[in-house]
């Protein structure tokens, strides 16, 4: 992104400009949730969440960008339940993606004989860390997610969370060099996904860290070693061992949980994991999940 965009004016995520950076860190950093614990919020009926509910939320959204809901709705299907919570935030542009159901809502769930068990999603084994969508295309990238559970697995399907913009504090504080090899425009491209000589998705590159039309963080990310390729620099490999390195560590920042029937996730597509996991039939584990272009607001 050119420097005399717009959007970099007096921006923390200039690279050029540590004073900005240092105060927004400072805030961002104040009261900064100490564990899972804090980003939940009890609420009764998340298709019509009260005043203080939808604050609630809000509130620790805007800190670390995601939080979680538990719900009353237990493990009612209604997939207007993540639907009608997310509109309430304004979230209401879905990415139709390939696996998405004609609501756009797509559920994840084990299954056997068809092309999604090419797609690790569609399986119960473990996920590397990511943020969705990071092989969309640049005006298609992915600005929240919401993910709702109906049934947890039998056993596993943890995911851990970190909040994308401390992963940027981490690796800026460590070096602003990582910053910058990570926003280049070619960073990170992901190569075309070509089944039986048909171009499903083109090749796509693309920065790690860039900034929004609001100039707000965003981050495209997988930790997956294979169909990806990193620019070919040692600036751009230092940057990635140290992003791996923060990934693999035991930062206080990185949450885990369990979503239990009834609750759900709702972020600004934070950087995510999943263990791997057992079905117990006949409640083997089903979330629904939702990919926005907008951001929670
Ligand atoms: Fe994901």
């Amino acid at each position: 992104m050119p420097l005399n965009n717009p959007v970099y004016e007096n921006n923390p995520f200039d690279p050029d400009n540590p004073v900005a950076y240092e105060n927004w860190k400072a805030a961002k950093l104040e009261n900064y949730p100490q564990n899972a614990d804090a980003l939940i919020v009890e609420v009764d009926d998340p298709r019509r969440l009260k005043p203080s509910e939808h604050e609630a939320i809000l509130e620790r959204c805007n800190k670390a960008n995601m939080a979680v809901y538990i719900g009353k709705t237990g493990d009612d299907p209604d997939r207007l339940i993540p639907a009608t919570l997310g509109a309430q935030f304004g979230l209401r542009n879905l990415d139709r993606n390939m696996g998405a159901d004609d609501d756009g809502i797509t559920a994840l769930q084990v299954v056997d004989d068809q092309w999604r068990t090419r797609y690790i999603p569609y399986t119960n084994r473990p996920i590397h860390w990511h943020t969705d969508g990071y092989y969309n295309s640049l005006d298609q990238q992915i600005h929240s997610l919401l993910l709702h559970c109906v049934h947890p697995a039998g056993e596993g399907g943890e995911n851990a969370l970190l909040d994308h913009e401390i992963a940027y504090i981490r690796l800026r504080d460590e070096n602003p060099a990582h910053i910058k090899a990570l926003m280049e425009p070619d960073a990170m491209t992901i190569p075309a996904n070509i089944e039986k000589g048909s171009v499903l998705r083109p090749a796509r590159s693309g920065p790690v860290f860039s900034l929004s039309h609001e100039g707000r963080l965003h981050m495209r990310y997988t930790a997956r070693n294979h169909s990806i390729e990193w620019k070919n620099n040692s600036q751009t490999h230092a940057a990635i061992a140290a992003l791996e390195n923060l990934l693999m560590s035991d930062d206080p920042c990185i949450y885990r949980l369990i979503l239990q029937p009834g609750w759900g996730l709702i972020s600004n597509n934070v950087l995510h994991d999943r263990s791997g996991f057992n079905d117990n039939a006949p409640h083997s584990r089903l979330l629904y999940r939702l990919r926005y272009f907008d951001r929670i607001n």
